[in-house]
């Protein structure tokens, strides 16, 4: 689940933002296209002096790093309203905010003062700069230490704002939901409630089926038409039956490469490379058009589909197909697998650059994602993904072996009903929402599931386009966070 899979994403992100924030802050049109920062001119970007060991006084030094954080008054009302806090996950923070619409929405409704911060080792909150991926220094990116660093964040910005008495709430999308869910477990001293949108917090912790993600992924090209199915398999088929002949000068030229593949190796990157594609349209399978994580149309699993279905060749309808996330822009005249797509201890994906270092490391450390595909649960060639191949590629990679159950012990794995105050939200074409809690537990733990959702569709702002049952979970969502910010002011007082 890796962000910024693309390096145009970015550019085309600073556009895409803004049709998420144009509803509530009227920045000048013309900013927004020369300067990223303008793009939201009531986000004003700041630094946190923060802690860089929280648990050992001596092992890594005592010292500091700078940690971005991203923070709104526009709609506060001034030591009264509630703090709405976004646990950062593993990018740029700016791409988070950008697209959480909804958060701002529910600050303006509510009188909230909104706070974005970014995850330690992500974006430009890197504790030992470039050398942040080196070891030892890596070792202090854990999701302790991140959840400590907000914990730290908000009470010294409660101070320094004399935000005492206002509740704070915490949200977070994905891998960020997880950390809303955690902070609330955790910190209860600190956080009065969590919105967890999309966050598997069961899958990632090794609780459920290895088979499963893959096979959600099939499903929603399998609901747009069984024939897509069909036909993705097919094209993966015949790709098979070419690279057992060896013949790859015609994968090349079928899959428009930019170098033949010259063994089994690059064959499996191109499996990769290719499968990776439709999980990302799976996940943000939107029903406008985006520019979060990678360029999408609206739809883009019915595009895929249409794309796939409309060629009788299967090769290249699949190479077009994938071209609806590789190639938006139009302008690749080639596939360069290696550098469009890194394989790495997430098969879903990390994402390039410095980003996806450090969301390798977590893979191959607290957070367990193997999940695994096999042309029978799934579209997908047969790709295993196993404890001992993680355990493998961890320890040449990084050094580290991973530990399977940890996060179970340390976060609790499903037995939440010690727990209070979180609401679990997932999208039903969402590929990560059945690794999640899809069942209400208890009155203050509440499932809401969204029919028409992909990853984290709640977040996001308004859109005219939007299906009726997210616009509800909205509303539920609205109505409880303030339910939960009443009864934590007359706890306090
Ligand atoms: C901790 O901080 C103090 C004061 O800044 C410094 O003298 C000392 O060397 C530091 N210790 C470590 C282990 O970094
Ligand atoms: C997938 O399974 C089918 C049989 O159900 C088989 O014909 C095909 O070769 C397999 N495809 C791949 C890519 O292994
Ligand atoms: C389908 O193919 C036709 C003819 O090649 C083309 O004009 C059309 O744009 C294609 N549609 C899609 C969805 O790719
Ligand atoms: C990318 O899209 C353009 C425009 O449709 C097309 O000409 C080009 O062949 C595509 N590149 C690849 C690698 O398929």
């Amino acid at each position: 689940m890796g962000l910024l899979k693309f390096f145009f994403g970015f550019m085309l992100l600073i556009l895409g933002g803004n049709t998420v924030l144009s509803v509530f802050i009227k920045g000048k049109l013309s900013d927004v296209i020369t300067s990223h920062r303008h793009l939201a001119p009531d986000l004003k970007e700041k630094y946190f002096t923060q802690i860089l060991d929280h648990f050992n006084y001596n092992s890594l030094g005592n010292g500091t790093y700078d940690q971005r954080y991203l923070i709104s008054d526009q709609y506060w009302k001034k030591g009264y309203g509630p703090v709405f806090f976004y646990t950062g996950n593993e990018g740029d923070i700016w791409e988070f905010a950008l697209n959480s619409g909804f958060m701002l929405e529910l600050a303006a409704a509510q009188g909230a003062l909104l706070i974005f911060a970014e995850h330690r080792y992500y974006g430009k909150s890197l504790p030992f700069g470039k050398n942040s991926f080196d070891r030892p220094e890596v070792g202090l990116l854990t999701v302790e230490q991140a959840l400590a660093d907000y914990a730290v964040m908000i009470t010294e910005l409660k101070k320094e704002l004399a935000a005492h008495n206002c509740p704070v709430i915490v949200f977070g999308g994905s891998y960020g939901g997880m950390l809303s869910v955690y902070m609330r477990i955790r910190y209860p001293n600190i956080v009065a409630g969590a919105l967890a949108a999309s966050a598997p917090i069961l899958s990632t912790a090794g609780l459920g089926d290895s088979k499963q993600f893959f096979q959600d992924v099939t499903s929603d090209f399998e609901k747009v038409d069984p024939s897509c199915r069909v036909a993705v398999q097919g094209a993966f088929q015949k790709l098979n039956v070419l690279a057992q002949q060896k013949d790859y000068n015609q994968i090349q030229t079928t899959f428009s490469l930019c170098k033949p593949p010259g063994s089994p190796k690059d064959i499996h990157q191109l499996n990769g490379f290719l499968r990776n594609a439709f999980t990302l349209m799976a996940m943000l399978d939107y029903p406008y058009s985006t520019q979060f994580m990678s360029s999408m149309p609206a739809f883009p699993v019915k595009v895929a589909c249409e794309t796939m279905l409309n060629s009788t060749d299967l090769m290249s309808a699949l190479r077009d197909t994938v071209g609806i996330v590789y190639n938006s822009t139009g302008d690749l005249s080639c596939y360069d697998l290696y550098s469009l797509y890194v394989e790495c201890a997430d098969p879903t994906g990390c994402g390039l650059g410095f980003n996806s270092y450090a969301w390798d490391y977590q893979a191959c450390t607290e957070i367990e994602m193997c999940f695994e595909s096999n042309n029978v649960t799934d579209m997908f060639p047969l790709m295993p993904f196993t404890e001992k191949q993680r355990e493998e590629y961890c320890f040449k990679r990084w050094g580290v072996v991973p530990r399977p159950g940890w996060l179970k012990t340390q976060f609790w794995g499903k037995d939440l009903s010690t727990a209070s105050n979180i609401i679990f939200s997932n999208g039903d074409l969402d590929p990560w929402a059945n690794g999640g809690i899809r069942k209400t537990l208890s009155p203050s733990l509440i499932a809401i599931n969204i029919p028409e959702g992909a990853h984290h569709l709640d977040l996001r702002g308004s859109n005219p386009d939007d299906p009726e049952s997210v616009i509800n979970a909205r509303k539920k969502e609205c109505e409880t966070i303030a339910e939960w910010v009443k009864a934590a002011r007359m706890e306090a007082s």
